[in-house]
């Protein structure tokens, strides 16, 4: 690994201990990749939080050793600086005004909330949230990052034209602290290139249809780099973030082209850069609804848990459920969960979103989601779910059956108790 006299007096410790062990790591990691150096960063998005019971025994000795240990793979516990790069968190476990609600521990939530603090002071953001380019972290084309959260990496290097691997907790508590990480991967232009093309035979347009192509995409692409042609109308961002997460959950998906909408191609030709078409994929009716069947994995028509909001919701999206609300009950054998970031809430509270889903007898829930706080309303046996990616995680994770719909078949759910959803 090649280091800059600044990165080497980091390396050796001249900085002080967390940054020679954030070197350490940094170091390690980028030679098991094969990277032959490091590029500098300042935006950072990671999971620095302590939110789960495994980490209440490390948290007790000092939030240091949470660092440490967790944000640092390091034996040695060091005091921890101010971060020198942009930095904020992502989506937490716990939602810290309803954690009556999900069923957490008093304790696990002092935790959260003291570890909160004791990152805030050093300088990260608590946007707690999946979406960070929804509340503030929005980097300009080119620019390289270090962010977790395939959904996130996902709309970074794609719709906004940055630059970031899949991040982990540990590289990215590194980066925080020296302001590098490895260049290897999506750092680099010719990894950025298309490798397949996906060619669309019908109009992709609302919500559930991006998010069946991601999904489709996701299954038949693998890691690769698709490029979309025939996408139709222009989707908007609220598309585009479900597109994006549902096809790095089905795969690993971290990069797209929709030549002429998203920044780094104009043609069909731009976005394959020279490069030879791998392969070349048709989208159809079939395909949608293959697609569709494939995300059922109910068969019971009663539903007794709704989840909306993810990738978290953005103020469009709330405002589009209170409407679909107002003045209306959901049905008393249902919960409704609706999840947007933090920020975002407020601004739901003050147009007063917030009172017509909490009248209607909804939750709005902030900083978690049930795939990651893996915690559902008590006896919760099916789901439904406006979103791809939740619905192929949660039945995963937690046993329940789940039905996959549009925003209207999940309101329609949750006001009625039955899915009655149709592609
Ligand atoms: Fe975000 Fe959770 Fe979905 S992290 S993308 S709301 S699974």
């Amino acid at each position: 690994m090649n280091l800059t006299d600044h990165e080497k007096a980091m390396y050796d410790g001249e900085h002080g201990r967390a940054k020679a062990r954030a070197m350490d790591l940094l170091v390690r990691y980028g030679e098991a990749l094969g990277a032959e150096r490091l590029v500098e960063t300042n935006n950072v998005a990671g999971a620095f939080n302590a939110s789960t019971p495994s980490v209440q025994a490390i948290a007790e000795k000092g939030m240091e050793h949470v660092y440490s240990e967790l944000n640092l793979d390091s034996d040695e516990v060091v005091d921890v600086p101010h971060m020198v790069a942009h930095t904020c968190q992502l989506i937490t476990g716990i939602d810290n005004d309803n954690w009556e609600l999900q069923g957490v521990d008093k304790a696990l939530v002092d935790m959260q909330r003291a570890n909160e603090k004791y990152l805030g002071r050093r300088g990260v953001n608590m946007f707690a949230t999946c979406t960070p380019y929804q509340v503030g972290n929005v980097p300009v084309k080119g620019e390289h990052c270090a962010w977790m959260e395939s959904s996130a990496v996902i709309y970074c290097n794609s719709v906004l034209g940055a630059r970031t691997n899949v991040e982990g907790k540990e590289s990215t508590g590194a980066a925080a602290l020296t302001g590098r990480i490895p260049y290897w991967g999506f750092h680099i232009t010719e990894n950025r290139r298309g490798t397949h093309l996906v060619e669309l035979d019908i109009e992709v347009d609302d919500m559930m249809d991006w998010g069946l192509l991601g999904y489709y995409i996701g299954e038949v692409i693998g890691e690769e780099i698709p490029v979309l042609k025939g996408t139709g109308r222009q989707p908007d961002l609220i598309k585009l973030k479900h597109f994006g997460a549902a096809a790095a959950s089905s795969g690993g998906v971290e990069m797209y082209h929709i030549p002429g909408i998203t920044p780094e191609a104009d043609s069909i030709e731009e976005a394959f850069g020279g490069r030879k078409v791998k392969g070349t994929f048709r989208y159809g009716a079939k395909e949608r609804r293959e697609t569709y069947e494939k995300l059922q994995s109910s068969t019971e028509k009663k539903v007794d848990f709704i989840m909306l909001g993810c990738p978290h919701n953005s103020i469009d999206q709330m405002a589009l459920i209170a409407h679909m609300l107002e003045n209306r009950k959901i049905h008393s054998d249902v919960q409704l969960w609706v999840h947007t970031p933090r920020a975002i809430k407020q601004v739901a509270e003050r147009n007063g979103y917030i009172d017509v889903i909490r009248d209607a007898g909804g939750v709005v829930m902030s900083d978690t989601c049930p795939a990651i706080s893996r915690r559902l309303p008590a006896g919760t046996k099916v789901i439904a779910t406006d979103s791809a990616k939740q619905a192929h995680y949660l039945p995963a994770i937690t046993g329940v059956q789940g039905w996959f719909g549009s925003v209207s078949d999940c309101v329609d759910a949750a006001l009625t108790g039955q899915w009655n959803g149709r592609v």
